[in-house]
């Protein structure tokens, strides 16, 4: 089913894009903070050899013990902790027994829900050595989400933020991902609206103090065409092109916008800058 333009305009002044109060913001941070922490833990295990089952393992085991439960269990019919995605994957990556290998980029996306409260986030990993290429596409991602990131305030519309994804990853020779698109959360793993990653300044509801929701900007280094195979999960760029993604859970403020998901270890991505 596709909704018009003017379906979502109604819906928006219906008011279906929640705005969330003092007690929803703190629930969202303490989960975006727990899901943070999963990413943390993990950083010192990505390595040549290990399987993303065993990465999923790990996440389970740390959300049972942090009194979490991963959102994506069971989530129509997936059955993993995680998303794990490798190079030419876009996301939705489904965790097997295949050993990481040098030189992959890696994405590791978790969501947890805790007391009711959903935190989602995902970050890149590098495996050994990688090509000088693929550690810039990592870099141009996180820094298009952090840009995007940055317009997030009270008065400023959602085409704003996407334009500032879109125009700095298009500068650097890279194309944004238009199939998947980061969406509001709270007490839902995918509510309204949808926030899309590519656009225009100005177009786009106008953000208001209150709205919880993602940005999860999918950067490829060739086009931006994706397929899904026929697992029905894993998404992967037509051209086989190499893909990169951050995600970051954000609160709209009276002055602009607090981050749930920030790692407390300080790992926000990986150790090097070739920008
Ligand atoms: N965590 C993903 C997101 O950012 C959603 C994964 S849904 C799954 O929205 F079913 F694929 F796990
Ligand atoms: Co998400
Ligand atoms: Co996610």
């Amino acid at each position: 089913m596709t909704t018009t333009e003017a379906q979502l305009s109604e819906r928006r002044q219906r008011g279906i894009i929640k705005i969330h109060g003092p007690e929803a913001f703190k629930a969202s941070h303490k989960a975006g903070r727990l899901a943070a922490s999963a990413l943390d833990m993990i950083s010192d295990v990505v390595k040549i050899g290990v399987t993303t089952a065993e990465l999923d393992q790990l996440i389970f085991k740390f959300a049972m013990d942090h009194g979490a439960l991963p959102a994506t269990l069971m989530y129509r019919g997936y059955t993993h902790s995680s998303c794990i995605s490798i190079n030419h994957v876009v996301c939705h990556g489904v965790p097997d027994d295949k050993p990481l290998r040098d030189g992959d980029i890696v994405n590791v996306d978790v969501t947890f829900i805790v007391d009711g409260w959903h935190g989602d986030t995902s970050r890149m990993y590098l495996v050994g050595d990688v090509s000088r290429k693929a550690a810039r596409l990592v870099d141009v991602t996180y820094e298009a989400m952090m840009r995007g990131i940055a317009e997030v305030k009270p008065g400023s519309t959602m085409g704003d933020m996407a334009h500032a994804i879109q125009s700095f990853a298009e500068a650097e020779r890279c194309s944004v991902v238009r199939d998947f698109c980061g969406h509001g959360i709270g007490r839902l793993f995918h509510d309204e609206p949808n926030i899309l990653h590519f656009g225009k300044p100005g177009e786009g509801p106008v953000f208001q103090a209150g709205m919880i929701f993602t940005i999860e900007p999918m950067i490829n280094l060739g086009k931006a065409n994706v397929k899904v195979l026929s697992d029905g999960w894993t998404a992967v760029t037509r051209d086989r092109s190499l893909s990169a993604q951050f995600e970051h859970m954000v609160g709209v403020t009276e002055t602009g916008c607090e981050i749930f998901t920030l790692s407390p270890q300080q790992l926000h991505k990986p150790p090097y800058s070739s920008l």
